[in-house]
């Protein structure tokens, strides 16, 4: 089968605004990715296309872009699935929304990494270390109310498909939240109550409007939405409360 894409070009050092490149790939396979139709353009018609991309297994969060119109790894959409009526496939790719491109589809991370570390991404606890030296326990139930969050890996698909992010850049983002989510209401993090003070400042977790783009474009299966829902509660009712109705409804 064919390919026939449109790539979004920009190149800040001799172009004044973006323009599309369009390119045709004769001989593709069903299961190739976008990754592989991105490749060969770059390998076999022009050199100077750049993107980001590294695992090539949807692990990484690399290659988040924009493949027609919806957030999507690069390295997990299938010419297959692209095809209309004519068994070609139709790729529009683009960077993704909402940041500053840097060239062709790579964007500037930066702001969204600092939204990410504001919240505190790590575990916290200065506690001696148990007895036995080796591991803080946890009870499976405890564990299984963050277990959804463990999944980002960052790619910022759903930061950059969140409309009130793309009203205010300063919005904390879906990314950060699910990544706060995952150390609020982890039982053996003491930093809780930070977290939830960043949240709760005005372009925190409350500029969220329930719109439901992010959980639509993670590509992990977050159920982002529900997350981001919960730290809500936390911010209100404190995350210990939270943690227990969350263990409850999980037992059920
Ligand atoms: S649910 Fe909230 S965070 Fe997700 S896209 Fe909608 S407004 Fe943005
Ligand atoms: S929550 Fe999903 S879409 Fe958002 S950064 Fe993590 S993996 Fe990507
Ligand atoms: S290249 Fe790593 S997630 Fe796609």
């Amino acid at each position: 089968m064919r390919a026939i894409l449109r790539i979004r070009r920009f190149n800040p050092e001799q172009d004044s605004k973006p323009y599309w490149g369009e390119y045709t790939l004769e001989d593709i396979q069903p299961t190739d990715r976008v990754l592989d139709l991105l490749n060969r353009v770059k390998w076999e018609q022009d050199g100077t296309l750049v993107y980001r991309r590294s695992c090539a297994h949807g692990i990484c969060g690399s290659d988040g872009m924009r493949i027609n119109g919806v957030n999507r790894l690069a390295c997990k959409v299938l010419a297959k699935g692209l095809t209309d009526g004519d068994g070609d496939a139709h790729v529009q790719i683009e960077p993704m929304l909402g940041m500053k491109v840097l060239k062709d589809l790579i964007v500037d991370m930066e702001p969204f990494f600092a939204h990410y570390r504001a919240v505190l991404p790590y575990f916290v606890n200065d506690t001696p270390a148990p007895a036995d030296g080796r591991e803080r326990l946890q009870s499976p139930e405890d564990r299984a109310v963050f277990d959804d969050t463990t999944k980002c890996i960052l790619c910022a698909c759903c930061t950059t498909s969140c409309p009130s992010f793309w009203a205010n850049g300063e919005y904390v983002g879906p990314a950060a939240i699910v990544q706060a989510h995952r150390f609020i209401f982890d039982s053996r993090d003491v930093a809780a109550d930070k977290r939830l003070e960043v949240l709760a400042e005005p372009d925190g977790v409350w500029r969220c409007r329930t719109i439901f783009n992010c959980t639509n474009a993670c590509p992990r299966d977050i159920e982002i939405t529900r997350a981001i829902g919960e730290v809500k509660l936390a911010t209100r009712r404190g995350a210990e409360k939270q943690r227990e109705a969350m263990r409850k409804e999980h037992a059920k």
